[in-house]
């Protein structure tokens, strides 16, 4: 989420307006406007302070607080209200939502919950716009997760993520994380150069005490502009990390970054299911060579029967040029069934230089064709369109 909204919140008790003042202060998409603590202050605090959402507390006085928010709807008609009571029958949520409330939350409130809920109320004013975007596509406009799979071993995917994450972090719009999330072999923080203080083993172990602060704490930044949050250091912490855990992890992240970049294993893991079941898009990659092209027909089988997966495929040919006996592209296409969506050129000595060098294209060699290609790539993901892309660079571009 980039914009942020004003918030006032009113709540007598201390007891339940802290924990929902800490949530809210803990989202980057919040600011929190007016905090009051008497329901009959409150109309004057939200004359003064002019917030986007109004959040009412209904518990310590649900007369009064019922009596507000049909107050507030009236006076302050295009500010949304959002009530919240411990109490979550039917009963309540049906006087709050009459009264004038447009969503209605359960106390104690958790943090998911309340971002889908702010989220909504954004779209309902009409803040968040259709986007051009891939993401766009699939319903979500506010951000993207790019899930990178690979077709074989060694096919390029980190390669890809790493340099795909720093592309998109150089737009200033963007906020972007790379979550590595081939579990025991994975090498992102290598490829960057990055230790670590904390991994994924530390928030799946934190998991139900987990918070933005401490989320947005798990992840080191590269001087690129990318976060990255690593895989577990030692193996035997990756049996600690579960779907449930990733689910939440990705959905937190989500609301605080533009761009989530995930690098897979290629072991069809519960986990590697999840990212993909939570993705805008997923990019597969494979090489113009028999092993890589059969499991890419194998992966399309499996996944397509999923609902909503087969549009999200993208196929991403990397290496292309790096051989004379390597499958002609249309015999590729033929072969897979689908049309190819973008190709990498083969730039062996950019890209090896770069990955012994623990350093991104951007750095190691900005106009290398490699590099090229997967700017434009960003590009065109983000929404840019192939025009932009194109410009950028002659020749190894593929827009379907
Ligand atoms: N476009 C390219 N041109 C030349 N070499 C490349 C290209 N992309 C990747 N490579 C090289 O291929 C090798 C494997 O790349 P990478 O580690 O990114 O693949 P991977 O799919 O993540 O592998 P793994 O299965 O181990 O996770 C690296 O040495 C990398 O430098
Ligand atoms: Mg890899």
């Amino acid at each position: 989420m980039k914009d942020v909204q004003r918030v006032a919140i009113v709540d007598p008790s201390d007891s339940t307006r802290d924990p929902l003042r800490n949530l809210l202060l803990g989202l980057d998409s919040v600011w929190l406007e007016a905090e009051c603590s008497r329901y009959e202050f409150f109309i004057d605090v939200v004359r003064q302070s002019n917030p986007d959402l109004v959040v009412v507390s209904l518990d310590a006085d649900h007369g009064k607080a019922l009596q507000l928010i049909q107050q507030l709807a009236v006076e302050f008609a295009q500010v949304p209200v959002l009530a919240v009571s411990g109490r979550g029958d039917g009963q309540s949520i049906l006087q709050a939502l009459r009264a004038g409330a447009k969503e209605f939350l359960t106390a104690p409130v958790v943090l998911e919950e309340l971002l889908l809920a702010m989220q909504r109320l954004k779209s309902s004013r009409g803040a968040v716009e259709g986007s051009t975007s891939v993401a766009g596509t699939t319903g979500r406009s506010d951000s993207m997760i790019i899930s990178i799979v690979g077709s074989r071993g060694g096919v390029g995917c980190t390669s890809l993520a790493v340099n795909l994450g720093v592309a998109l972090a150089q737009d200033k719009a963007n906020n972007c994380a790379l979550v590595d999330l081939d579990l025991a072999l994975g090498d992102a923080d290598v490829a960057l150069d990055l230790i670590p203080d904390y991994t994924l083993a530390d928030v799946a172990m934190n998991i139900d005490r987990l918070d933005m602060t401490f989320l947005r704490r798990s992840l080191c930044k590269h001087e690129s502009g990318l976060s990255l949050l690593p895989h577990p250091v030692q193996m035997e912490d990756i049996s600690l990390i579960h779907e449930d855990h990733l689910q939440r992890v990705i959905g937190l992240l989500r609301a605080s970054y533009t761009h989530l970049v995930l690098d897979l294993s290629k072991r069809f893991t519960p986990t590697d299911l999840t990212a993909m079941r939570m993705s805008d898009v997923i990019l597969l990659v494979a090489q113009l060579e028999l092993t890589s092209l059969r499991n890419v027909v194998r992966m399309l089988h499996t996944l397509s029967s999923e609902e909503g997966m087969s549009d999200k495929i993208k196929v991403v040919i990397n290496r292309v040029g790096s051989e004379d006996g390597e499958i002609p592209l249309a015999k590729a296409e033929e072969t897979i069934a689908r049309p190819i969506y973008w190709q990498i050129p083969n730039d062996f000595k950019a890209m090896m230089g770069a990955r012994n060098a623990g350093v991104p294209l951007l750095t190691f060699a900005p106009k290398c064709k490699a590099q090229q290609s997967i700017v434009g790539l960003a590009a065109t993901l983000s929404g840019k369109g192939p025009q932009e892309a194109k410009k950028e660079k002659r020749g190894f571009f593929s827009f379907r």
